[in-house]
């Protein structure tokens, strides 16, 4: 053990994959929803249409992996089939969804902004059509779509890409963590009738599995007897109570630096517990991340409000403060409110006596919310 120590000083074999965006080699137990995805691509590669899928499944589930594997393998076996991640907690625009599909296909910059969406969506529709490439376009996290109204456009101009462009076929995979979304009722009939959308669930790990699959992470992440048997089991015992694998990925890789730091060979329960208190915002830092400068502004102002009262605020209220400093319509104030719903960072709820005004309420320490995103 101590070699390793002296050669680098780490307790890591390879940092890299407690990083949140590693992809895993080993992916067990989502055989299933794996085979169901390439099932739905598989027309793709005789050149048909592949089959519109949504994947639904709680945060750290790994539906995002899921695709990220199949469109490696899509990449490596066929030019014929074309994958596009797309993810929409960053790329939330019609433009900025068909710019993906045409670096995809081009291997080239889109065209700069400015440049209308109708053209690009010439551009994208021409090149499929001249070559014959199936597209599978991933819209990650689809529901951020629906605050800004853009879903129903972005698939209407997808899946209607052959009506003007002979040959040009394209499928759409919709990977989702909010379950309480019915996109029967979020999009238009139109749209609706050409999704044809199929489901594909991914249930909470259990934590067998989970256990499972953090000890493979750690055999290969760190070296060996870095930790114990009896602080891996606090380490699962967290990340059930927290729901999200990704709090255990964390929770390992923050432990570890404790201990390296304190110069030490092995974890002790101390750096669990206080790894713990960093871990478990994992999801709070990586929501306020994926928020626009406006919408992290608001956030804090609502945080900042929170501070100073015990009981809930009222939309009423966060509004007035909000305009104060702020240009904004109520709309899009509330369109606001409903991601933040939506991200789990707070809770909207109807006041019993007046069905249209509503509460708001932090789902996170305030003081937290106020370090994130300041
Ligand atoms: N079966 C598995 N084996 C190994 N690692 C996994 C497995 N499932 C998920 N992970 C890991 O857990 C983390 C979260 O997975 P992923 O991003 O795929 O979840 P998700 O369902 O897309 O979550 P969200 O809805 O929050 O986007 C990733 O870092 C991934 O490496
Ligand atoms: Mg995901």
């Amino acid at each position: 053990m101590k070699k390793y120590l002296y050669s680098d000083e780490t307790l890591f074999r390879n940092g890299d994959l407690f990083e949140i965006d590693y992809v895993p080699e080993e992916f067990n137990h989502r055989e299933s929803q794996l085979k169901d995805i390439a099932f739905s691509l598989q027309p793709a590669l005789h050149g048909r249409r592949p089959l519109n899928i949504a994947l639904r499944g709680l945060p750290g589930t790994g539906k995002t992996t899921a695709v990220r594997r199949i469109f490696a393998e899509v990449e490596e076996t066929t030019r014929r089939l074309v994958p596009v991640y797309v993810n929409c907690q960053t790329e939330n625009t019609k433009y900025g969804i068909f710019a993906k599909m045409y670096s995809a296909l081009n291997g080239q910059q889109a065209p700069p902004t400015g440049t209308p969406v109708r053209t690009l969506i010439e551009k994208v529709g021409r090149i499929m059509s001249e070559r014959g490439t199936v597209l599978s376009v991933c819209l990650d996290d689809a529901n951020y779509l629906l605050f800004n109204k853009t879903l129903n456009g972005v698939l209407f101009s997808i899946l209607r890409l052959h009506q003007d462009f002979p040959n040009a076929r394209a499928g759409v995979i919709l990977p989702m963590s909010a379950m309480d979304i019915q996109l029967p009722q979020e999009l238009d009939s139109g749209v609706l009738s050409v999704l044809q959308l199929k489901e594909i669930f991914f249930p909470p790990y259990t934590e067998e599995e989970i256990a499972g699959i953090l000890k493979e992470r750690i055999r290969k992440g760190l070296y060996p007897n870095v930790i114990s048997d009896v602080l891996f089991d606090i380490i699962v015992k967290q990340t059930m109570r927290s729901g999200d694998l990704r709090v255990g990925l964390d929770l390992v890789k923050q432990s570890a630096l404790l201990a390296e730091r304190a110069g030490r060979m092995a974890i002790q329960e101390d750096d669990v517990l206080a790894a713990y208190e960093i871990s478990k915002y994992v999801q709070l830092s990586a929501s306020v991340k994926a928020l626009t400068s406006p919408e992290r502004s608001l956030l804090y102002m609502i945080a900042d409000m929170a501070v100073e009262t015990e009981s809930y605020l009222s939309t009423g209220a966060v509004f007035e403060a909000a305009t104060e400093n702020m240009k904004m319509s109520y709309t899009s104030f509330y369109d606001k409110l409903r991601k933040f719903d939506q991200m789990r960072l707070v809770e909207l709820s109807h006041l019993a006596m007046n069905g249209r005004t509503r509460e708001i309420a932090l789902r996170w320490e305030p003081e937290k919310v106020k370090e994130v995103c300041g």
